[in-house]
């Protein structure tokens, strides 16, 4: 069984889906540890509540960039992963742990890249007008939500949603893409040239 690390800063409904996953037949993979960036971070209790050890990273306790990233790779590989999931975790990752685990750290946005990238991607697809939004689920490089694609999931906008409306309907198709495509990667292998991404 694969061993997934889940990094989150908020309230952990892909981490909770990953959870549930693991619960039913069959699924390739499980969740050994959680790591956040910060003790609010709702993804810590569900952790807790399903008895899967968790570390908190604050940036706040570092005194620069470079020891917050040094001790979050530390933290990820206590737990010894084959991959990483970066799910809803608000931050960029830096070189300790792309470096690690190179091509094995996945990120969801909850947009069709390349189309809004960044930290309000949903907020920036209804105020831009577009009619159809999604989910990526992506390789994790250098850039800010510029890796190499997985997979994607369509979400139309609806008259009337706004950021909360929206963002709850990419969540539930969101959750369904990764909790797939987690365990395809886990359970086929995953094999990324340039831009092109072979699961299985
Ligand atoms: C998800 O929609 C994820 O794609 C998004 O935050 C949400 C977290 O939900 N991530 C980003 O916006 C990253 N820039 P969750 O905490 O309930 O899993």
């Amino acid at each position: 069984t694969g061993r997934l690390v889940v990094l989150v800063s908020g309230g952990g409904s892909n981490l909770a889906a990953l959870l549930a996953a693991h619960d039913g037949p069959d699924y390739p993979a499980r969740v050994v540890g959680v790591v956040a960036d910060r003790a609010s971070a709702g993804g810590l209790e569900i952790a807790r509540a399903a008895g899967v050890p968790t570390a908190v990273v604050a940036p706040g306790d570092f005194a620069d960039r470079a020891g917050w990233d040094a001790a979050l790779a530390e933290a990820v590989a206590v737990f010894r992963p084959d991959l990483v999931v970066s799910a809803g975790f608000m931050r960029i990752l830096g070189a300790p742990v792309l470096e690690r685990w190179p091509d094995r750290v996945v990120n969801t946005h909850p947009a069709l890249l390349p189309s809004f990238p960044g930290a309000h991607a949903v907020r920036d697809a209804l105020a831009f007008g577009a009619k159809v939004t999604g989910s990526t689920l992506h390789v994790v490089d250098a850039g800010v939500d510029t890796g190499p694609v997985i997979a994607q999931v369509a979400v139309v906008v609806e008259p009337g949603d706004d950021e909360a409306s929206l963002h709850e309907r990419i969540k539930v198709a969101e959750r369904a893409m990764l909790v797939e495509w987690v365990g395809r990667v886990v359970g086929g292998g995953m094999r990324v040239e340039g831009r092109a991404v072979t699961v299985g």
